[in-house]
Order: C-alpha cells, then sequence, then structure tokens
C-alpha cells in the first residue's frame, strides 16, 4: 500500500472528502486496471476537455512590449477578462493591461523606475518580480497585497546582469489560482549602456550586482529583435472543459495542476512563422506544477545562451532541457527551410518514483516554426547528408559570429555560513509557511552555502528571491554546463542532495525589516506553506516579520 499518498495529502484536501474518496478508489482500482487505465478514468471524471490541434494551428502572440516613458514610468494593471481557447467558447481569465498574460516589461540594469500597480480584480493580488534584485518593500511577496480597487506605487532600481526574468502575482496561499488564470508576463532586462557593475565592500563577497552582463559584443551579434528573432516564449498548460472552465489542480497528482493542453504565449497549438534562419527563445515555465524537457522533435540540439538570471560563458550545445516552474532557459536554435517543431518529451526528472503521475511520461507539441520563404532558403543549402539539422545548426551558430565569451561569470564562493534546507511533502526543516517568523537572517555580501535537500520521491523545486544564485554541485556531481550560470529557481531531483552558493546583494533603501522569502516554486506546494522566510541586513530587533497581521 502506498503510504506515499497519504504523508503527503496536503491540508486543504481534509475540507474536500469527495475528491479524497475518489481518490482512494481509484488508487484501489488501479491494481487490477493497471497505471495505464488510471489517467483516462481521472480526465473524464474532471470533464477535461484538451484543445483540438489542427494542421495551419493558431498564429504564436508575441505578448505587447512595455516600456517605460522617458520618466521611468510604467502601469500595469491585474485584471479580468475573457479568452477563447476552445475556439467560440470564451472562458473566464485574468491578465495585466489585457485579457489574458501580460506585455513584456522591458527594463535595463540602472536606471530608476516607478511602477504604478493597480488591483482591477475582486481578489488581494501582489505584483512580483521574479529574479529581480529589489528591496523586500518593491519585492511584492505575500506581505505587500493590494486590494481589490487600490493602486500602489513604487520605485526599484534594477542592478544586476542583463536576464529573461518574470512578473506575476503573489498573494499569500493563492498564488496557484491567479497565476491559473493568466497573470504573468515576462521582464527583460537589458544593459544598453554597458553599466559598469559596482564595486565589491572591502573584504566582502560579490553579490550578482557586482557582476557584469553580457559583453556587448554578445549582445549585439545575438538575436535581439524583439519578436522577430528574439522571441518570447511563456510555456503553460491548462485544464479546461468543454464550456470552458478553467479547472485547478489534479489532487491525485503530487505536483498539482498537470493539464492536457499546452499553451505558448497563452495560445494552444502555436505556430511561428518566421523569414529567419536563427532565432533566440526566451523559455519561461511559467506552469504550476508541470515539468517539461524541451528538445526538437528533429532531434538537432538545442543552443543554450543562458539561464535564470543571464547568460552562460559560452553557448552550450544539450539535447534537451528540463524546466521545472519558473525556471528559463534562453537558447539559440537554427530553423531549416522547413521548419522547426519544438516538443515536450522525458523530462530529466531524477529519481522520482511515479513519473507519470507527475506528468513525466506526458508529450506536447510546444510551437512549430514554419519559414515564409523556404524556396528562397533551399537554394544555400547543402543538401544528401544524414547530419543535415546538425550541420544547418553548426553553419547557423557560425553565422552569428558570437564572441568566444558570452558573458564573464565569477567563479561561484564555495565558503561561508552554511544552510541546510530538507524538503519534504509539503514541509521545509519540517515546518510550513509563518508569515510572522523569520526563519533566516542573512547579510549582504556575506557569501552562504545552502544545503538544498528533498527527501521525496516526487518533484520539487527552490526558489529564492532579491537572489541569483550558483550551484556548486548535485549529488556531489559539477552541474550541468546549462546549470552553472546564474540561477533563482532550482529543480531539486529527489532523494539527492545539491549546494548552492548564495550572496545577497545591498539595497540602499531598504531597512531589512521585512522579510524576503524561498519557497519550491510548485504552486500547489507553495500555497501550501512549503516556504520560508528571510531578512538580509536586518537590525537584530527588527527582524520580526509583520506582527500586525
Ligand atoms: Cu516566482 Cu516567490 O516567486
Ligand atoms: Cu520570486
Ligand atoms: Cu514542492
Amino acid at each position: 500500500m502506498s503510504t506515499r499518498g497519504h504523508a503527503l495529502v496536503p491540508a486543504r484536501l481534509g475540507s474536500v472528502p469527495a475528491v479524497l474518496s475518489r481518490r482512494g478508489l481509484l488508487r484501489g482500482g488501479s491494481a487490477f486496471l493497471g497505471l495505464a487505465a488510471l489517467a483516462p478514468a481521472l480526465t473524464a471524471c474532471a470533464g477535461e476537455t484538451p484543445v483540438p490541434t489542427t494542421e495551419e494551428g493558431r498564429p504564436l502572440p508575441i505578448p505587447p512590449l512595455l516600456e517605460p516613458d522617458e520618466h521611468g514610468r510604467f502601469a500595469l494593471t491585474a485584471s479580468t477578462g475573457t479568452t477563447e481557447f476552445l475556439p467560440g467558447v470564451p472562458s473566464e481569465t485574468w491578465g495585466y493591461n489585457g485579457a489574458h498574460l501580460g506585455p513584456t516589461l522591458r527594463l535595463a540594469r540602472g536606471r530608476t523606475y516607478e511602477a504604478q500597480l493597480t488591483n482591477d480584480t475582486d481578489e488581494e493580488t501582489t505584483f512580483h518580480w521574479h529574479g529581480l534584485l529589489v528591496p523586500a518593500h518593491a519585492d511584492g511577496g505575500p506581505h505587500h497585497p493590494i486590494a481589490p480597487g487600490e493602486t500602489q506605487t513604487l520605485t526599484l532600481t534594477p542592478d544586476q546582469p542583463s536576464a529573461t526574468l518574470w512578473y506575476h502575482p503573489h498573494p499569500h496561499e493563492s498564488t496557484s489560482d491567479q497565476v491559473r488564470r493568466g497573470l504573468a508576463g515576462m521582464l527583460l532586462l537589458d544593459d544598453p549602456d554597458g553599466h559598469t557593475p559596482g564595486s565589491v565592500p572591502q573584504g566582502m563577497a560579490a553579490s550578482p550586482a557586482e557582476a557584469p552582463s553580457a559583453s556587448p559584443e554578445a549582445a549585439s551579434a545575438l538575436p535581439h529583435e524583439y519578436g522577430v528573432d528574439d522571441i518570447p516564449l511563456i510555456i503553460q498548460d491548462l485544464r479546461l472543459t468543454d464550456d470552458g472552465e478553467l479547472l485547478g489542480h489534479n489532487f491525485t497528482s503530487e505536483v498539482g495542476m498537470l493539464g492536457e493542453t499546452v499553451l505558448t504565449n497563452g495560445m494552444p497549438d502555436a505556430v511561428l512563422t518566421t523569414d529567419r534562419e536563427v532565432l533566440r527563445l526566451r523559455l519561461l515555465n511559467g506552469s504550476l506544477g508541470r515539468i517539461y524537457g524541451l528538445r526538437l522533435d528533429s532531434g538537432a540540439p538545442l543552443t543554450v545562451i543562458g539561464s535564470d538570471g543571464g547568460l552562460l560563458p559560452e553557448p552550450v550545445e544539450a539535447d534537451s532541457l528540463t524546466l521545472s516552474p519558473a525556471e528559463r532557459a534562453e537558447v539559440i536554435v537554427a530553423v531549416p527551410a522547413d521548419g522547426l517543431t519544438l516538443v515536450s518529451r522525458d523530462p530529466d526528472l531524477g529519481n522520482v518514483s511515479d513519473p507519470e503521475g507527475v506528468g513525466g511520461e506526458d508529450e506536447f507539441t510546444i510551437l512549430r516554426v514554419r519559414r515564409d520563404s523556404p524556396a528562397e532558403a533551399e537554394a544555400g543549402e547543402e543538401d544528401g547528408s544524414g547530419a543535415g539539422a546538425s550541420a544547418d545548426f553548426r553553419s547557423a551558430l557560425a553565422a552569428l559570429d558570437l564572441p568566444d565569451r558570452l558573458a564573464e561569470l565569477p567563479d561561484p564562493v564555495d565558503a561561508g555560513q552554511q544552510r541546510s534546507f530538507s524538503l519534504r511533502g509539503r514541509q521545509i526543516n519540517g515546518t510550513t509557511m509563518d508569515m510572522d517568523r523569520i526563519d533566516a537572517a542573512m547579510s549582504s555580501h556575506e557569501p552562504e552555502v545552502w544545503l538544498l535537500t528533498n527527501l521525496d520521491s516526487s518533484p520539487h523545486n527552490f526558489h529564492i528571491h532579491n537572489a541569483q544564485f550558483r550551484i556548486l554541485d548535485v549529488g556531489g556531481r559539477p552541474p550541468a554546463p546549462e546549470l552553472a550560470g546564474w540561477k533563482d529557481t532550482v529543480y531539486t531531483p529527489p532523494q539527492e542532495a545539491m549546494r548552492i552558493a548564495v550572496v545577497m546583494p545591498h539595497h540602499e533603501d531598504d531597512d531589512g525589516s521585512i522579510p524576503y522569502m524561498y519557497h519550491c516554486h510548485l504552486l500547489l506546494h507553495e500555497d501550501d506553506g512549503m516556504m520560508g522566510q528571510f531578512t538580509v541586513d536586518a537590525e537584530p530587533d527588527a527582524a520580526t516579520g509583520h506582527g500586525d497581521h
């Protein structure tokens, strides 16, 4: 008998006995039916209908750019609306400055912005800048709810390497629902001025704020025309009924929601038509719980150039890329004359006891790319060799004429205070989130080594606010090169320990009294309390959290 299912039943299930008994019944039944029969049975109960795909597909939407005005001002409004995922069937969705998802916010390193944030929904929300290093009062965590109808203004000055980041709500215990309905957007941080990073205080460790951005040569050699050859891809899954209702978590899955429909920039069955031979794809897993194994259907490698917090020192070839919720990667792909297909298949989940139950055996088409001038392109192509896809890719990469180094990364510091975080069920170190408890008091510019251990046989991941960290080792081995750059979220494979090097930046205008969060970014787990709080540079008695809540 499985003890795992019982040990991990989240507290909130206690109030839904019907679901529990159905789950118990199905688990018992699965001994006879076999696992293969389990998934269709559940689907039928939930009434989920995958959005049908067609030969021609539907055009990939490119989120509009939101660029601050000359005073650095920009406005985001969380609002409600309707979206047709199923043609002709409206679904109720939420979005920023629109009905679903949000514009791509484009900011520059070293400039100061004033954000005007409005909540036009009927629930409390927050605006969190995932991956951005900002003072805690501007971080948009659960201590900063914006009530329905309210507007808040905050200022922020990004200072860290150029990167592909994102923004999303972070209200206490209800992040899943708001992200699921569509509150999420990309945030591209550029460094057009070739900002010179500040110097490290005497005798202290460098934080990401003291690290350089991509080299200017790399930034200009890489595809960088937004929506033309530099393509944002927000990858999410969706559970939809045939009358357009959006469903939430599958309570039979340890990872929460696993939808049968994949949305790319909010669109099912997405197709991008391009006249470019080389594209830069900025990949964001914006899903609640699904982990993707991204790869090209042709078998050609992906050229990975960036991780969560910026560019890698040099391009890395990878056959596939596993992205857990909230992780990002930037890749370069060559588009052959007959197009390409980005798929998800066989994510590297590590030693998971039930891969099928956590979506590990599901396959999806994420994006089809078509060239709109195939005849002309074919002229310049050598044919016949079986290594066509690979040759395409090499010649495309060579044509970019990239510098040898994309970015300079300081060596991670394997020293300083050690902290351990064990992940089990919905708990970190045996406790759940308490808004009034500070779990760690950190000091800026002091290196720390965090030991992350997933004690379960199912997936978790780990995200730290106000941080870009580096992986020192995973199960005692050095990280794969595509994971060796700046990270703010990392997949924690079952039954393995990893060590990460963390250095917090200092923010002039932060008194350390408000905490930041670290948490599992599987949103079911996060909402169930798999989260802790830390302060940076708090006065000894100021670090009490928000006793007034
Ligand atoms: Cu993506 Cu605590 O956040
Ligand atoms: Cu975050
Ligand atoms: Cu988790």
